[in-house]
C-alpha cells in the first residue's frame, strides 16, 4: 500500500506543466483499434489508467509502443476476445472499448467497468445508444455481450448529456451503415478531442462541442497522428492550490477557456489572477469572500473540481455552498476535511462551508481520484504533517504529482508501506 506524506503551509513558486487529458486519453486509446493501421498519439499522461487501458489493448494483441509522452498502436493483428473483469474493473474508461469493440467487429464482450464510487454510474444510455444503432444487448451477471448483425445510423436523443454515453455512440456509430445523430450530446472539450482523432482517421463528425452530433458512417478508418488536449482538470487543480497556497505559481501548457467557470467563482472571491494564452500565473491573497457553487455539465462548473475546490472555499470569510448536481455520492472528502479542522456540513447534495477555518495536518483517506486531489490540497494549505492512505486513487489521474509539486517547492512524498 502506498501512502502520501505532506509538511504543509509552505509557499509554492515556480511553473507546473500541465500533462495530457485523462478523461480524453482513456477514450482515445480505446477509439484507436477502429482502424487496421498504426496510431500515434502523443501528450499521453503517464497516469495508471494509462497503463491499465495498455493491459486491455495488449490482452487483445494490439501491438503497443510507448515512449515518453506518447503512444503507438497498432490493431493490425488484434483479436476480439471477451475482456475479463480484473481488466474492466480497473477504471471506469473500459467501457469505451464495448463501443470500440462494436464499432470495429460488430461485437464486444466484456465486464461492468470500475472507476470512482461516487454514485451508482449506471451505462444504460450508453446501451440504449447502442441498440438504436441495431445491436443486442444480454447481460449475464457482471457481464455484457453487445452484438449487432449490422450496425445501422440512427436518431438518438440522451436522457442526460453524459459524457461516456456520447463518446461511446460515437465509437458504435463511426462505421456504422447511414447517418448517426446525437440529441443532447455532452459538450465537454474531450468529446472534441475524441471526434477530432477520429475524423483524422476519416470519420465524418460534426457538431461535437454542440449538443447535437452528427455521424456519417464511413467504411475504413486509417492511420493518424494525434495530441491529447491539456488537462482541465489537473490544471483546475493547480491553480485552485496556487489560490491556497501559490507566490507567482505559473500553470502552464494550459488551454484557459476550458475552465473558465473555475476562473470566473476565483475571479468573484477575489483571487489575484493573470490569464495567459496558455498560462495562469496565480498567488494566495490575504482573504477570500464566500461564494456558492453548483455543478453542472460543460461548460458549467465541473462536478471533478468540485471537492479540490471545497478545500479553498475553508478559507473563504463567511458562508459557503456547494450544491453537486451531477454525482449522488460525491461529498466522501467532507468527514477528512472535517478531521482537518474545516466546518462543513452537509444535507442532501449540498455542502455548507463556514470559513475561514485553519487546517491542521492529520491522517486521512483519499477516497476517490478527486476527494483524493482535495486532501493534497488541503495538506499543502494545512500546518503540520498530513498522512494520505489510498494514494492509488489519486495516481489513476495526476501524473507526476509528486515530481510536479515538489519543484515548485512542495514537501510531499510517496512511500510504500
Ligand atoms: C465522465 C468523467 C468524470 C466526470 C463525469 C461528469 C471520464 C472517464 N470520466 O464520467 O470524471 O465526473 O464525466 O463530468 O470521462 N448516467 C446515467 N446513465 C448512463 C450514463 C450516465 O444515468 O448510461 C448519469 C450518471 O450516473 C451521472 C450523469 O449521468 O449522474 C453524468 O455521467 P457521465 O457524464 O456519463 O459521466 P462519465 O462519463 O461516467
Amino acid at each position: 500500500m502506498k501512502i502520501m506524506e505532506i509538511e504543509g503551509n509552505r509557499e509554492l513558486s515556480g511553473t507546473i506543466r500541465i500533462s495530457g487529458a485523462k478523461n480524453a486519453t482513456v477514450a482515445l486509446i480505446p477509439a484507436a483499434i477502429l482502424t487496421d493501421e498504426e496510431v500515434t498519439i502523443c501528450n499521453i499522461p503517464e497516469i495508471t489508467d494509462t497503463d491499465a487501458l495498455c493491459a486491455i489493448l495488449n490482452e487483445l494483441k494490439v501491438d503497443v509502443k510507448r515512449a515518453s509522452e506518447s503512444i503507438v498502436i497498432n490493431p493490425k493483428n488484434m483479436k476480439n476476445i471477451e475482456i475479463a473483469e480484473p481488466f474492466s474493473k480497473k477504471l471506469r474508461a473500459s467501457y469505451y472499448f464495448m463501443g470500440a469493440l462494436l464499432g470495429k467487429y460488430k461485437k464486444a464482450v466484456m465486464y461492468f467497468p470500475g472507476g470512482c464510487s461516487i454514485g451508482a454510474r449506471p451505462i444504460d444510455l450508453h446501451l440504449k445508444g447502442f441498440e438504436a444503432l441495431g445491436a443486442t444487448v444480454k447481460n449475464e451477471k457482471n457481464k455484457y455481450i453487445v452484438e449487432a448483425e449490422e450496425l445501422h445510423g440512427a436518431n438518438i436523443y440522451l436522457d442526460i448529456a453524459s459524457v461516456g454515453a456520447t463518446i461511446n455512440i460515437m465509437l458504435a456509430a463511426v462505421k456504422a451503415k447511414g447517418t448517426t445523430v446525437i440529441d443532447n450530446a455532452a459538450k465537454e472539450p474531450e468529446i472534441v478531442n475524441v471526434a477530432t482523432f477520429l475524423n483524422n482517421m476519416g470519420a465524418r463528425i460534426s457538431g461535437a462541442g454542440t449538443s447535437t452530433i452528427k455521424i456519417e458512417g464511413v467504411e475504413t478508418l486509417h492511420k493518424c497522428f494525434h495530441e491529447v488536449i491539456p488537462d482541465r482538470i489537473e490544471a483546475g487543480t493547480y491553480v485552485i492550490i496556487g489560490a491556497l497556497c501559490g507566490k507567482n505559481l505559473k500553470i502552464d501548457n494550459i488551454i484557459p477557456e476550458h475552465i473558465d467557470s473555475l476562473l470566473s467563482k476565483l475571479e468573484e472571491i477575489g483571487t489575484q489572477i493573470q490569464v495567459g494564452a496558455d498560462y495562469i500565473l496565480i498567488s494566495k491573497a490575504e482573504h477570500y469572500k464566500s461564494t456558492n457553487i453548483k455543478t453542472l455539465v460543460y461548460p458549467g462548473f465541473p462536478t471533478d473540481l468540485q471537492q479540490p475546490f471545497t478545500v479553498l472555499l475553508t478559507q473563504c470569510d463567511g458562508k459557503s455552498k456547494v450544491t453537486e448536481t451531477i454525482w449522488e455520492n460525491r461529498f466522501m472528502h467532507v468527514p477528512y476535511l472535517k478531521d482537518l479542522g474545516a466546518d462543513i456540513s452537509v444535507k442532501n447534495q449540498t455542502a455548507t462551508i463556514i470559513g475561514p477555518t485553519p487546517l491542521t495536518g492529520t491522517s486521512v483517506v483519499a477516497t476517490d481520484l478527486r476527494a483524493g486531489a482535495a486532501m493534497v490540497t488541503a495538506g499543502l494549505l494545512a500546518k503540520g504533517k498530513t498522512t494520505i492512505t489510498n494514494v492509488e486513487h489519486i495516481l489513476r489521474g495526476y501524473e507526476q504529482i509528486v515530481e510536479k509539486l515538489t519543484s515548485v517547492g512542495a514537501k510531499i512524498n510517496i512511500k510504500e508501506i
